[in-house]
Formats: structure tokens, C-alpha cells, sequence
């Protein structure tokens, strides 16, 4: 394998994606490109829709999510960060309460919840599922614990049944991130219709984006949801009852949904509503790629004691949002960034570690949510990496990584 000449490093690169020139094998800007039926879609509402925002593209797409999540009631939201605060108002989190969520997750999943005043305990994983591990949350309920939130990282169900009887025992809502996982499921339910919430995002690294940003928000009672269209755009509402001039006093109505909140603006705009209905036709198609691909990764590197994925229970559908990979090299003394060095610099790969355990953060340190007990994942995250990752890799790209780590696995051990 050749060093390639021209590979550059940035070290103010934050997305991890596209953004760096150089390399044979890098995370592409997004999961896939547009197919013209979904260019349309957004054309259609630039020629053709009444209303930019708030309206008949926005009630569509949510007809359409509900019925491709199954879930009772759905929203379109900005994204999934604001779903998650929506999540994080309706749960009534606030100073004096605890919330219980993973450590291995992405920021966004957090900082709601931590911006709701609740004081964050973090749950260690599950070493075979690399989600949340049941046991450890019961170890940490307290009786200040309100909520749970788990999160469906990487595409892969955590274990639902387990979370909801011990959140039933212990009276708690169940927040489900499931921000990476649209169409993962276990026996057939999906994510985002097992606990309260399901908060949902089409950020433009995700598999399905709605021009970059974009979210929606499951909701399972109806008296949550309820309150879920006043919070989300600035209380406002109709007037009650016949008014004899419909100026007077105001065009729409402004009130209270919940006592002592204010309400905010995070709703989704009507050219994002179309795409997404579009994009919702495809998903499951997308979903189904991103699983071969994996299926023929995981094949391939079977036969390398070093290398570790994830289990899949029976009846558990991982939608493969990212790849991920554990390295253990300790037997010859090599780390995980041994191997990503030589991805990087004999074969090309730009291999990456997508985020920290979120209490090693600066900010959740400076916010007072810097401590963990969270002993798995100490020690499996600084040997975890992942692989260049999008919709329709070529199988020669595949066979390439394949053959690449394998390589480095080789080379390290000497
Ligand atoms: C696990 C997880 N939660 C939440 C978010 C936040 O999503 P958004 O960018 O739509 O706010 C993301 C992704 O960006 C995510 O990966």
C-alpha cells in the first residue's frame, strides 16, 4: 500500500465529514445524494405552496411519520436537539431532579436535558450491545431520578423491554434518542414508539436529511401531545368559539400550555416537510444498503480475534448509521490509535472516533456534570474507531477497508 502524497490534516476540522482532501477512503459530506424526485418535492413547494411554514407539507409529513413509526402522534421539529428539549420540558425536569442517560452518546443528547437545570448521572454500556446497560441504570436511580433517556446510537436498539419495566417499577419517563436510528426496530416495533418520546433528527450527516437540519418528535399520550404544537411555536392558537369579526382582537391566539414554561419556536418549514415525506419512501430501501454493508464487513473480519462488532440480539434491527469497530491490541502492546495511524498513513483511510465519553467534555465538566462511575466504557472507548460510512459503498471500497485494517491489525502485532 502506497502513503498517499497529498493527505492533509486540519486541526480545526469539527464535522469529521468532507472536509478534509487527501485521502482514498474519507466520510463523504452526507449518507447519499438527492435522487430528483426529492429535488422536485422541494421545487414543487418554492412553485406551488400556500404557506412556507405551518402548513399542509407539515401535516402530511407528520401523517407520514406517524405511519411509518407506528407511533401515536408525531411532530415535525428544527431538529432533533429541540425535540429533545421538548422531550426534556414535557418530562417537567428541573433543578433538585436527576436524569439518567448514557455517557457514549453525542453531545446533543445531553444538553437539553442539562439545560432543563436536572442534574445528569451517567449510565455505563452494555459491553456486548454498546448501549445503555439496564442493570447499571437501576444501580443509579435514586429517589430524585424523574426520566431515562436512552439512545439508539449508531443505529442499533437498546433493549426496550428491559428499560421500560424498570422505568415502570421506579414511575420514570423513558426518553428514546433515537436521532441515528430512523427504522431500526425490535421485533418489528420501531424505535421511537417504546417510551414516552422518540426525538428524531435529519441533520445532514443522518441517512435521511431534510436540507441539512430537521427533526421530529414521537409522542406516545395523548396528554403530552396535546402540548406539543403550543411549546413548539410561541404558544400560539386559534381563538376559541365564533368570532363576528375575525380580526378582532387578533388574528391567533397566545397562551400557556404548561405552567411556568415558555414557549419557544422549533418548527420544521414546509419545503423540509415535503422532502421528508419523499425522503420516507426510501428510507427503508437505505436502511437495507447500509445493512449489507455491514453484513459483509462483520463477515470479512470474523477471523480477527483483535477486532471487535457489535452483537446483534435475535429480533433486533441495527441500521447501521455509522460503522464501529473495537481494537484490541493489547497482547502485542498496540493501542487503537496505533491502527488508526496506520489507516491514515499507509492506507489512505481516514478512520475516526466520532466523540468522547461526554463527562470527559469541558462543558459537561464546567456545567457540573463532569463526574462518572462508568467503569465498561473507560475502557472499551479509547480502543473504538470508525469507518469511512455512507449509502451505496462500492464493494471494492468495502473490500479495501477490509483489507486495510487487516493489514494493520498484521502489521502491529509484528
Ligand atoms: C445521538 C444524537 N442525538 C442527537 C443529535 C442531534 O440532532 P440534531 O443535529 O438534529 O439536533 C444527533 C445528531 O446530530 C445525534 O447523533
Amino acid at each position: 500500500m502506497t502513503n498517499p502524497s497529498s493527505v492533509t490534516t486540519k486541526t480545526g476540522d469539527a464535522s469529521g465529514r468532507g472536509s478534509v482532501s487527501g485521502y482514498k477512503v474519507n466520510f463523504p459530506a452526507r449518507m447519499r445524494g438527492y435522487t430528483e424526485s426529492e429535488i422536485n418535492a422541494v421545487v414543487e413547494v418554492m412553485r406551488n405552496a400556500e404557506a412556507q411554514t405551518q402548513g399542509a407539507y407539515l401535516r402530511q409529513f407528520e401523517a407520514d411519520f406517524k405511519a411509518y413509526t407506528g407511533a401515536r402522534h408525531a411532530f415535525g421539529v428544527d431538529n432533533a436537539t429541540n425535540a429533545l428539549r421538548l422531550a426534556s420540558i414535557l418530562c417537567g425536569l428541573g433543578p433538585g431532579d436527576e436524569v439518567i442517560i448514557p455517557g457514549y452518546t453525542f453531545c446533543a443528547t445531553a444538553i437539553p436535558f442539562g439545560a432543563s437545570g436536572a442534574h445528569i448521572v451517567w449510565a455505563d454500556m452494555d459491553p456486548a450491545t454498546w448501549g445503555i446497560n439496564p442493570e447499571d441504570i437501576e444501580r443509579k436511580i435514586t429517589p430524585r431520578t424523574k426520566a431515562l433517556v436512552v439512545v439508539h446510537l449508531l443505529g442499533m436498539p437498546v433493549d426496550m423491554p428491559a428499560i421500560l419495566e424498570i422505568a415502570g417499577r421506579h414511575h420514570l419517563r423513558v426518553v428514546e434518542d433515537c436521532a441515528q436510528a430512523p427504522g431500526a426496530a425490535i421485533n418489528g416495533q420501531k424505535v421511537g414508539t417504546f417510551g414516552d418520546f422518540g426525538c428524531f433528527s435529519f441533520h445532514g450527516a443522518k441517512q435521511i436529511t431534510t436540507l441539512g437540519e430537521g427533526g421530529a418528535l414521537t409522542v406516545r399520550s395523548d396528554e403530552d401531545a396535546a402540548l406539543v404544537p403550543g411549546l413548539r411555536h410561541n404558544g400560539v392558537r386559534p381563538f376559541s368559539g365564533e368570532r363576528p369579526r375575525y380580526w378582532v382582537p387578533a388574528m391567533s391566539n397566545v397562551d400557556l400550555d404548561l405552567e411556568g414554561v415558555w414557549p419557544n419556536n422549533f418548527s420544521l418549514g414546509e419545503a423540509q416537510a415535503a422532502l421528508g415525506s419523499e425522503l420516507l419512501k426510501t428510507l427503508d430501501q437505505s436502511n437495507e444498503v447500509l445493512i449489507a454493508q455491514a453484513a459483509r464487513l462483520r463477515a470479512a473480519f470474523a477471523d480477527v480475534p483483535e477486532l471487535q462488532v457489535v452483537d446483534i440480539p435475535g429480533g433486533y434491527r441495527h441500521v447501521f448509521h455509522q460503522f464501529v469497530m473495537h481494537y484490541d491490541g493489547a497482547a502485542s502492546g498496540r493501542t487503537r490509535d496505533d491502527l488508526l495511524d496506520f489507516l491514515t498513513q499507509e492506507a489512505g483511510i481516514r478512520a475516526i472516533v466520532q466523540y468522547h465519553p461526554l463527562y470527559r467534555y469541558p462543558l459537561f465538566q464546567k456545567l457540573g456534570a463532569g463526574e462518572q462511575n462508568c467503569p465498561v466504557l473507560e475502557g472499551w472507548w479509547d480502543n473504538s474507531f470508525s469507518l469511512p460510512w455512507w449509502i451505496g459503498m462500492p464493494d471494492e471500497t468495502l473490500d479495501y477497508l477490509v483489507a486495510s485494517v487487516k493489514a494493520g491489525v498484521a502489521a502491529l502485532k509484528g
